[in-house]
Parts: C-alpha cells; structure tokens; sequence
C-alpha cells in the first residue's frame, strides 16, 4: 500500500461566522518530503489555507486529512506537535529570549532542560544563528532577517515532520532573501519535511517548489510544476509568468 499524503483537501469551504465564503471548492493533496508553494495575490486565501490545516480554523464543507487521518479525528495537541508553523510577521515573544522564543513548543511538551537546550541549540546553529551569540538576545536586538531566522527555528524545533510557512522571507532585502532562500533549500535536502510554503512572489516559487500550487480569490487554479508553471497557457498564470520574464529581462 502507497503512504496517504501528508495533507489532503477535499472540497474544502471555509465561511466566516459573517457568511463570507474565505475558501471555496479546495481540493488538493501534499505528497509526503514534498514542498508546496502556495502562490496567489494578497487576500487570495493563502493563510487562511494554513490555518485550515493546522486545526487554527475548522472548514465549514468538505474534508481535511492529516497523514491519512481526518483532521477532526486529532487531538489538537499532538497535531500541533506534528505540525510546525512560522507565520507571517514572525510573531515572536518580545520578552522573551532568542532562547525561549524557540524553545515554545517544547517547553510545551515538558521536555526535560538538558534535552531542550542541547535542541534549541541544534536549531539556532541550523538556522544560523550561533547561540552563543544569540540565545540571550531578545527579538528588537535583532534585524529582521534574524528574527525570521527565530521564527523558522521555533517551527523546527519540535522536530516535527510538516512545516507551514507563510511568506518567512516577505520583508527582507533580496540579498537577505537570497542566502535564507538557498539555506532554506539545503537544510530542507537535509531534513525531508514536508512543507506548505506561502508567498506572493514568483521567483520564490519556482526556485524552492517542487510543485506550485496557485490560489485567486479563494479558490485553486491549478497546481504545477515549475518547468510546466513557465509554461502554462492558463490565464491565470500567464500574468505571473509575465511578470517573472519582465524581471529577467532587465538583466539581459
Ligand atoms: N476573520 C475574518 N473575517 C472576514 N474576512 C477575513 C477574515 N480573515 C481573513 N479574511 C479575509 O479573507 C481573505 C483571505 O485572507 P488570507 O489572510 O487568507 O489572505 P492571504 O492570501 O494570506 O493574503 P496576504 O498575502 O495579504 O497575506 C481576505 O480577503 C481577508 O480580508
Ligand atoms: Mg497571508
């Protein structure tokens, strides 16, 4: 028998209590090592997708399944512990170290301290934030590309098999933006998780995707490998498309 995927949609609707329909007719599975991108323009449904599968939001049709089991067949907790999250604008605990700031979920789950430290100090080297030099500090002692660096750390740091991200390199400067997106890129070769990743930004996209998944205004429009993205005749690609040569040919 083949693995379930990691994460499945099935004709997934989800309302606000207002009636607003956020999400519509979302169906879509996420192999297992697999990164996701989840493309779209602001206000598409990106995060509320995230939120979705991490049990923050509930759908209000269809089916969300977790590794093979229905999302509301899981204990909330052990489905945070199995799944981890770095949301937009980071979000970390202003008074709270670098250190306790990654340490959140684990701390959570009663790890003993040595076995705390010694992984807290593991995912600040991975991330590339030496400890030494940076467990002690609190977030506004750090740039902005050092404090998503905090935020990814603390989503790994359980060690859990899935990771959500959404748009962890948003406000960077594009050298910054670069070196995270290669780290990020090694790291994930080196730890096979499988991600849902969120941005807004084509490049992104193709570089660290294996497969592209596009949303406007609250529904899918496809999803695509990236050879086959650049490609695509699909009207709903095609600005992206566009859009991504333009930015190439200014260096032609
Ligand atoms: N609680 C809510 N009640 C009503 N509307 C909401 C609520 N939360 C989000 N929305 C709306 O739902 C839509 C989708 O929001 P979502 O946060 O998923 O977008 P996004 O794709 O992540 O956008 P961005 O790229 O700007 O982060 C937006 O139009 C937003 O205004
Ligand atoms: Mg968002």
């Amino acid at each position: 028998m083949t693995d379930p995927p990691a994460i499945e949609f099935a004709h997934v609707q989800y309302r606000t209590t207002g009636n607003r329909i956020l999400l519509n007719d979302l169906s879509l599975s996420v192999q297992r090592g697999e990164i996701l991108m989840l493309l779209g323009a602001s206000g598409s449904g990106k995060t509320t997708t995230l939120k979705l599968i991490n049990g923050l939001l509930q759908a209000s049709e269809g089916q969300i399944t977790i590794d093979g089991k229905p999302l509301q067949d899981w204990d909330l907790i052990r489905l945070r512990r199995h799944i981890g999250y770095a949301i937009q604008e980071v979000g970390l605990f202003p008074h709270y170290t670098v250190r306790d700031n990654a340490a959140l979920v684990p701390r959570l789950e009663n790890w003993p301290p040595q076995k705390l430290k010694a992984r807290v100090d593991e995912v600040l080297h991975m991330v590339g934030l030496p400890p030494q030099e940076f467990a002690a500090r609190y977030p506004n002692e750090l740039s902005g590309g050092q404090r998503q660096r905090v935020g990814l750390a603390r989503a790994l740091a359980a060690d859990p098999p899935i990771l959500l991200m959404d748009e962890p390199f948003g406000a960077l400067d594009p050298i910054t933006r670069v070196a995270l997106q290669r780290e990020f890129k090694q790291l994930q070769q080196r730890l096979n998780k499988t991600v849902v990743f969120v941005t807004h930004d084509v490049g992104e996209a193709l570089l660290l995707g294996d497969r592209i998944a596009l949303m406007e205004s609250g529904r899918l429009s496809g999803v695509f490998a990236p050879r086959d993205f650049l490609e695509s005749s699909d009207p709903a690609v095609k600005p992206y498309v566009e859009a991504f040569r333009a930015m190439q040919q200014v260096f032609d």
